[in-house]
């Protein structure tokens, strides 16, 4: 249905929609109009507060950056930031970009089970800290972080929340309008979207900064020219996600248990990474005692597509594993595995027999 939606606008509706010269440009204008009008009613947010971008990188960049750059030049010295050592390199590196430029940055340990602390939280406040950033979901360990309660901390006391909601966004309930967050950043392609188009929203009175200068699009903070096709896709993709997001949640919240009970059955040593609870429907990610990780992922590759870490990782070892407790051996021999819509019952029984399979036989080996 995405593609389908997204399909005229690759070919007969190709106009500029930053232009209003003539029809075909007018119906691009009036396309990005209806897609932002019907965004505003399914997100419950303002039109003009929601910025196309594109993905969540950009966004976080923007909210980061645009934000902290914005409050420096407002309050004439860079101040306090803090987010957690999890989240997700998008966040992560924007800030230490900042800190490159002057601004304090706390990188907080979550707590064992991956969630952070909010005494540890508070505790961590300075004088001029002005901006907290913490993911919805981890997008390694699945884990949900109380991004409303963070979200009522920081407003008592008049400080910026982002959050990073890639991995939430569309798995769970998220009221943007009563979450309290001001900056909010979302991905296309989570959300079986297409890639390459992401959202900012942004509070009223958020200030920032723009990161690109050019064209006057997106009220002058994201110049360049909008991507028709894909705010098509992308709209439709998050009505679809919207709708179905009750019954989603059920069926792969049922997978996902059956596949870490029927793993825990097969397999003695298993460490879950994360909590159980407090985490995505579609998650799971543990560590299996005793085989190597290279061997592990080598073995399994031609049957599952599975991974230890992040695509953004690079290859290294899952800094949210290491940052859970994890040692590095650990980590290397951690597999994350992700349910989606697509994800059968029969596909459960045969992960599990294969996984218990390769184990077994690195184990004896
Ligand atoms: C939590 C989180 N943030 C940001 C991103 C980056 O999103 P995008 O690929 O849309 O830039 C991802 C993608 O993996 C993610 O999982």
């Amino acid at each position: 249905m995405v593609v389908e939606a997204m399909s005229p606008y690759w070919g007969e509706h190709w106009g500029n929609p930053s232009s209003r010269e003539n029809c075909l440009n007018l119906h691009a204008s009036a396309t990005i109009s209806l897609a932002r009008d019907k965004l505003s009613t399914l997100l419950k947010t303002p039109q003009k507060r929601l910025i196309f971008t594109s993905g969540a990188t950009e966004a976080n960049n923007l909210a980061l950056l645009g934000h902290a750059r914005a409050k420096a030049f407002e309050t004439g010295s860079p101040g306090h930031l803090i987010t957690l050592s999890t989240e997700h390199h998008a966040v992560i590196e924007p800030l230490r970009q900042l800190k490159r430029e002057g601004f304090r940055i706390t990188e907080l340990n979550p707590e064992k089970d991956g969630i952070v602390s909010l005494e540890n939280l508070v505790e961590s406040f300075e004088k001029d800290t002005f901006l907290v950033s913490v993911m919805v979901a981890n997008n390694e360990i699945g884990v949900l972080q109380p991004i409303k309660e963070i979200a009522s901390i920081c407003k008592s006391r008049g400080i910026t929340f982002h959050t990073d909601a890639a991995q939430g966004f569309g798995n769970i309930p998220i009221e943007i309008d009563q979450l309290g967050a001001d900056l909010f950043s979302l991905s296309g392609h989570k959300i079986y979207g297409p890639k390459g188009i992401g959202l900012l929203i942004i509070s009223e009175d958020c200030i920032i900064q723009p990161l690109q200068w050019g064209g006057n699009q997106e009220t002058g903070l994201r110049a360049g020219t909008l991507p028709v096709p894909l705010v098509v896709g992308l709209t439709k993709a998050i009505e679809i996600a919207l709708k179905q997001l009750d019954k989603n949640y059920q069926i792969l919240k049922t997978l996902r248990n059956k596949l870490w009970s029927g793993l825990n059955l097969q397999i003695p040593g298993l460490i879950l990474n994360g909590s159980l609870e407090q985490r995505l429907p579609n998650n799971l990610n543990f560590t299996i005692e005793g085989v190597s990780g290279s061997l592990l992922h080598k073995k399994l590759r031609p049957y599952i597509s599975c991974s230890s870490g992040s695509a953004c990782n690079n290859g290294s070892p899952s800094h949210v594993l290491m940052s859970i407790g994890r040692t590095l051996e650990e980590a290397k021999s951690s597999l994350r595995l992700s349910l989606g819509r697509e994800t059968t019952f029969k596909d459960v029984e045969i992960a599990i027999e294969r996984i218990s399979k390769v184990v077994f036989d690195l184990r004896k080996s």
